[in-house]
């Protein structure tokens, strides 16, 4: 393989070169950033590339951007296909942070920096940069909304909570779960928050491939089997689709009416659909994640590494992903309801009102 890409390479620069000479239109001259989301379908994705090629064109790259549709293979093989095309450097999203190793391989073996974008790349040692979010904080975020709201530090209580967290294979989501077990485990332990389904540890709470409608049938079975005779008070729901998926559940057996209110539920990402339910007064909040930040972040590290420097970082912290530390900078995530939700979103300008018709 490795001598395949190395041949394509070369072929296309002898073709680059012979178009050049004969004075045809040769493409274009500026390098060429290539960018791998983990998949279209959520709203977040869509900012993400947004405010990538935003800023990577305003440094004058070229950006490919390519969608992995949900799929480490697929993802695995578009990257391929970029580096065969002679991307100069790559920023990649892993759709399960495990199936990168071989890519990212190749990567380096075509001396093509890799750095590793919301989600961290596992177990591969061509990976020393990481533009993430405060991981752990995103689900202390979560889990310090429900406290506060529900007032058992206060002392109120016993309150009834589930947990449907993220994607096993995504390793944010055990971040997201530590965190918010952090804030938790005290209430939990002291009985001021009560668990029916005794369903706690991450593997039995998991979400695969963070599906909402994976997360409805969990939830569905939970109230079905452990809530014949009581409601739920909260719901640490760890994205914004499983707690749609959640809410439907919900509903589907009563909650939402007025002597059945729905109970609390998290999310993070600010997807559209769930801002509009947050306006609607079904979910309660959302995680902002400020994407442009995200975004800045990854392509000033890999415009450094493009260039042969080394990116400097103000402030940053380390992630190990299984071989090494990486480097990591960090976007503060901020907890959004219906109070906060014009200053943080509209009048920011990081969402126009045209997007909730
Ligand atoms: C991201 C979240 C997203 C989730 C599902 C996580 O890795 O950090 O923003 O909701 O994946 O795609």
């Amino acid at each position: 393989m490795k001598k395949t890409v190395r041949r394509l390479m070369v072929t296309c620069m002898v073709l680059g070169m012979a178009a050049m000479a004969l004075g045809g239109c040769s493409s274009s001259k500026k390098k060429v950033i290539g960018v791998s989301l983990p998949t279209q379908d959520l709203a977040r994705t869509q900012k993400d590339q947004e405010y990538l090629t935003k800023y990577l064109t305003e440094m004058g790259y070229e950006v490919n951007v390519q969608f992995g549709k949900g799929d480490a293979n697929i993802q695995a093989s578009s990257i391929e296909n970029m580096i065969t095309s002679g991307v100069a450097g790559l920023i990649i999203s892993p759709f399960d942070s495990s199936s990168m190793t071989k890519v990212i391989e190749l990567a380096h073996e075509n001396n093509i920096p890799v750095i590793s974008y919301d989600s961290l790349c596992l177990n591969t040692e061509y990976i020393d940069y990481y533009s993430a979010d405060d991981l752990e904080g995103i689900g202390a975020c979560q889990a310090q909304y429900i406290v506060d709201h529900l007032g058992v530090a206060e002392g109120k209580g016993p309150f009834n909570i589930e947990i449907v967290a993220g994607d096993p294979a995504d390793n944010n989501a055990t971040y997201f779960y530590k965190g918010a077990m952090d804030v938790l485990s005290p209430y939990l332990e002291d009985g001021s928050l009560v668990v029916p389904s005794g369903q706690i540890e991450f593997a039995v709470c998991g979400t695969p491939e963070w599906d909402g409608s994976k997360a409805q049938s969990r939830m569905d079975s939970i109230l079905s089997t452990y809530y014949t005779d009581k409601r739920v008070d909260a719901v640490l729901t760890q994205n914004d689709g499983i707690a749609l998926g959640a809410i439907s559940s919900l509903k589907s057996v009563g909650y939402g009416s007025s002597d059945m209110p729905l109970p609390i539920t998290t999310g993070q990402d600010c997807d559209i659909a769930s801002i509009k339910s947050i306006l609607a007064g079904e979910q309660t909040m959302t995680v902002f994640k400020d994407i442009s930040v995200l975004a800045k972040n990854a392509a000033d590290v890999i415009d450094s590494l493009v260039k042969g420097e080394e990116p400097k970082l103000e402030n940053y912290t380390t992630f190990n992903n299984g071989v090494k530390d990486v480097k990591a900078t960090l976007v503060i995530p901020k907890a959004l309801d219906k109070d906060n939700c014009d200053e943080l979103l509209f009048d920011s300008g990081y969402y126009s009102k045209d997007m909730l018709k």
